[in-house]
C-alpha cells in the first residue's frame, strides 16, 4: 500500500471562493485524494484557510468584526461549502491554530540559527493616532498622477499607476482617516534566499517529471534575478503570528509579526499536527507523514495550486524547509493550474462576477459543477466557463450518457425481471468484445488518474461510460428478450454490473451520484477492479436485489441557463 500526502493550497480567509478558485487546487486534489483512496491506498489530505495578512485585517474591519472573531466565523462558512462540494479532506485546519505558531517561530528559529535571516533597517509610515506602521493598503491620499482622491498607498484604482505612500498627496490612515502621519525607521527579517539558489537549483532540476507550467514558472524566477532576492518575513501588523526564535523573544522584534506567506506554507505541517489531535493521536500520527527521520521516507508529496501560486512553493516554502536543516518531508510533485474564465471575462471577488461557491451550490447538485470544472481543467492554457458548455456537458454527459443508461436497464430490468439481478445465459462475443474495450479504456483511465491528468482522465471515463452505452443499444435486450429469454438476462446482468463499476470508477469525479448508484445496486463492495475486469464484473450475482435509483441528473433547461446567466453577470450583493 502506498501512501499519499496531498495538500492544497490555503484559501485565504477573507470571502468565498469562485469556481476558479476552486478548480485549481481544492477540486483537484480532492479527485486525486479520492481516486488514491479508491486504489487502496492510505492517503492525508490536508487542507485550511489561510488566516493572516493585511486582507484578512481589512475584511474584518469592513465587517465591523474582531478579526479573530472574523476568521472563526469564516473558517465555519467555509468549512461547510467545502463539505457540500464534497472537498474530502482528513483535516480542515487553520494557519492561526496554535500549531502553526509554534512551528512557524520554530522554523525561523533554525533559520536564523543556520544564519539564513538578517535584520534590515527600512523607513516606513508611522500613524500616531493609530499607534502602528501602516502597510501601503491602509495608506489612501490623491493620487499624484490623476488626482483620484481615494488612492491606495499601493496604487491608484483609477488610472492604475503603481505607487509607494509617500508619492500620495495628503496622505491619510484608513483606520482613523488620521493625517498625522510619518515616516519612522522600522526592522524586518529578511530571509537570505539568495544564499539557497544552488540548491533549489539542483532541487528543481532533479525534477524532470513535473509539469511544464510549473518548472518554467519556478525556473523564470530563479534566473531572472527577482525570485530569489532576499524576502521580507516580517511585518508591522497586529493579527499574525508574533515574531520569535522558537519560543525565545526576538530582541528587536517587538509587536511584529510573520509575513503571510511565510506562515501559510508551514499550515500544511501544522494541519497535520492538528488532525493527529483532532483524532487524538498522539505527535508520531503525523510526523510519519512529515518526517522523513520518523517514517515519511515511503511518503508520496503532492501539491495541488494554481499557477500564481508556484513561486512560493517551488522557491520560498522549500528555501524554509531546506533552510532548517531538518528532516522535513519535502514536495515530491506539484500540480500546477492555469486560471478559469468566467462568460468572456474573468472571474472577479471584488465585482462579484463569476459564480460563487456558496452561489453554485444554491442552484445545482456538486457532482454537476465537479464534472464540468474537472472535465475543463484549465490545464494546459486557461479555460472558460459559459453557461452553454455548461449546459451541455450536463446534459450530455451526466444525464443522455451515464443517467441514461443507468435508468434504461434498471428500469428494463424491473418490468421484464422484478429488481433481482436475472439468472440465465453466457457472455458471448459481444461482450467479451466490450470487456476488453473497457479493460483498455480502464487502464489508459488508471495511467492519466495517476498522472493526474485530469482533463483526460474525464474523456477516458466518458468514454468508459459510452461502451456500456454502446453495447445496451446493440444488445437491445428488449428486443432479445422475444426469442431468447436467457441471453437478454445475461445481457441485464451484465449492464447491472456495469452500474457497480461506473459507481466505483467515477466515484473521484461524482461522489454522491456514485454513492447513489451503489445504493441502489445494494453493492456493499466498492474496491477497484484490479486483475481480470470479467470476474469483476459478475461481483452482483444472479439473485441479488437491487432498486431503481431516483433520476441521477436533471438536465439543464433553456430557462435555467438563460436566468442564471443574468443573474451571475453582475454585482454579488
Ligand atoms: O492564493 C491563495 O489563495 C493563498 N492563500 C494560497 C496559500 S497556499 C500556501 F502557501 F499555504
Ligand atoms: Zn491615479
Amino acid at each position: 500500500m502506498a501512501r499519499h500526502l496531498i495538500t492544497s493550497a490555503i484559501p485565504y480567509i477573507n470571502g468565498i471562493k469562485h469556481l476558479g478558485n476552486l478548480v485549481g487546487s481544492q477540486l483537484p486534489a480532492d479527485l486525486y485524494a479520492r481516486y488514491q483512496r479508491g486504489r487502496g491506498n492510505e492517503v492525508l489530505f490536508l487542507c485550511a484557510t489561510d488566516e493572516h495578512g493585511t486582507p484578512a485585517e481589512l475584511a474584518a474591519a469592513k465587517a465591523g468584526k474582531p478579526v479573530a472573531d472574523y476568521c472563526a466565523e469564516m473558517h465555519t462558512v467555509q468549512a461547510e461549502i467545502a463539505r457540500g462540494f464534497r472537498l474530502s479532506f482528513d483535516h480542515f485546519g487553520r494557519s492561526s491554530s496554535p500549531q502553526n505558531h509554534k512551528l512557524t517561530q520554530h522554523f525561523a528559529g533554525r533559520l536564523a540559527e543556520a544564519g539564513l535571516i538578517r535584520e534590515v533597517s527600512e523607513t516606513q509610515i508611522y500613524s500616531k493616532a493609530d499607534g502602528r506602521f501602516l502597510p501601503d493598503r491602509y495608506i489612501e491620499g490623491t493620487c499624484p498622477n490623476c488626482g483620484f482622491e481615494s488612492a491606495r498607498g499601493d496604487q491608484c484604482d483609477n488610472c492604475t499607476k503603481q505607487l509607494d505612500p509617500v508619492d500620495l498627496i495628503n496622505p491619510r490612515s484608513t483606520i482613523s482617516g488620521s493625517t498625522d502621519l510619518e515616516q519612522r525607521a522600522t526592522k524586518h527579517l529578511y530571509l537570505r534566499q539568495s544564499e539557497m539558489r544552488q540548491q533549489l537549483q539542483d532541487w528543481i532540476d532533479s525534477k524532470a517529471d513535473w509539469p511544464i507550467l510549473t518548472t518554467s514558472i519556478a525556473k523564470k524566477w530563479l534566473n531572472d534575478g527577482d525570485g530569489l532576492q532576499d524576502r521580507g518575513i516580517t511585518r508591522d501588523l497586529d493579527w499574525g503570528i508574533p515574531v520569535k526564535k522558537g519560543d525565545q523573544d526576538w530582541p528587536g522584534m517587538e509587536g511584529k509579526v510573520f509575513y503571510v506567506w511565510f506562515d501559510a506554507p508551514i499550515e500544511y505541517i501544522a494541519c497535520g499536527a492538528e488532525w493527529a489531535r483532532a483524532q487524538g493521536l498522539d505527535d508520531s500520527a503525523w510526523e510519519r507523514w512529515w518526517r522523513t527521520d520518523k517514517g515519511a521516507e515511503d511518503v508520496t508529496y503532492t501539491q495541488f495550486m494554481g499557477k500564481d501560486n508556484v513561486p512560493f512553493h517551488t522557491l520560498s516554502f522549500p528555501a524554509t524547509i531546506l533552510g532548517s536543516g531538518e528532516p522535513w518531508k519535502l514536495v515530491d510533485y506539484i500540480k500546477s493550474f492555469n486560471y478559469l474564465n468566467y462568460d468572456g471575462g474573468q472571474f472577479s471577488t471584488s465585482r462579484g462576477r463569476g459564480v460563487f461557491m456558496d452561489q453554485a451550490l444554491a442552484i445545482l447538485p456538486a457532482d454537476y459543477w465537479r464534472w464540468w470544472l474537472l472535465s475543463h481543467a484549465p490545464e494546459s492554457s486557461d479555460a472558460e466557463f459559459t453557461w452553454e458548455n455548461f449546459q451541455a456537458s450536463v446534459n450530455k454527459d451526466l444525464a443522455d450518457v451515464l443517467g441514461n443508461f443507468v435508468s434504461r436497464i434498471t428500469k428494463f430490468c424491473r418490468s421484464k425481471f422484478g429488481e433481482t439481478v436475472p439468472a440465465g445465459g453466457e457472455i458471448g462475443p459481444q461482450e467479451t468484445a466490450l470487456i476488453d474495450a473497457l479493460t483498455t479504456r480502464l487502464r489508459a483511465y488508471e495511467t492519466f488518474m495517476d498522472e493526474m491528468e485530469v482533463r483526460k482522465s474525464a474523456q477516458e471515463l466518458r468514454a468508459i461510460w459510452v461502451l456500456g452505452n454502446e453495447y445496451l443499444q446493440s444488445a437491445a435486450p428488449w428486443v432479445t428478450i422475444k426469442e431468447d429469454a436467457d441471453r437478454a438476462a445475461m445481457q441485464t446482468r451484465l449492464g447491472l454490473n456495469l452500474i457497480r463499476l461506473y459507481a466505483v470508477l467515477s466515484a473521484p469525479f461524482i461522489p454522491d451520484a456514485s454513492a447513489a448508484m451503489l445504493g441502489a445496486m445494494q453493492a456493499q463492495d466498492a474496491t477497484w477492479p484490479e486483475g481480470d475486469l470479467g470476474a469483476w464484473l459478475t461481483a452482483l450475482p444472479a439473485g441479488h436485489a437491487f432498486t431503481v435509483p431516483e433520476v441521477l441528473f436533471t438536465k439543464i433547461t433553456d430557462e435555467q441557463r438563460e436566468e442564471w446567466q443574468t443573474r451571475f453577470a453582475g454585482i454579488r450583493t
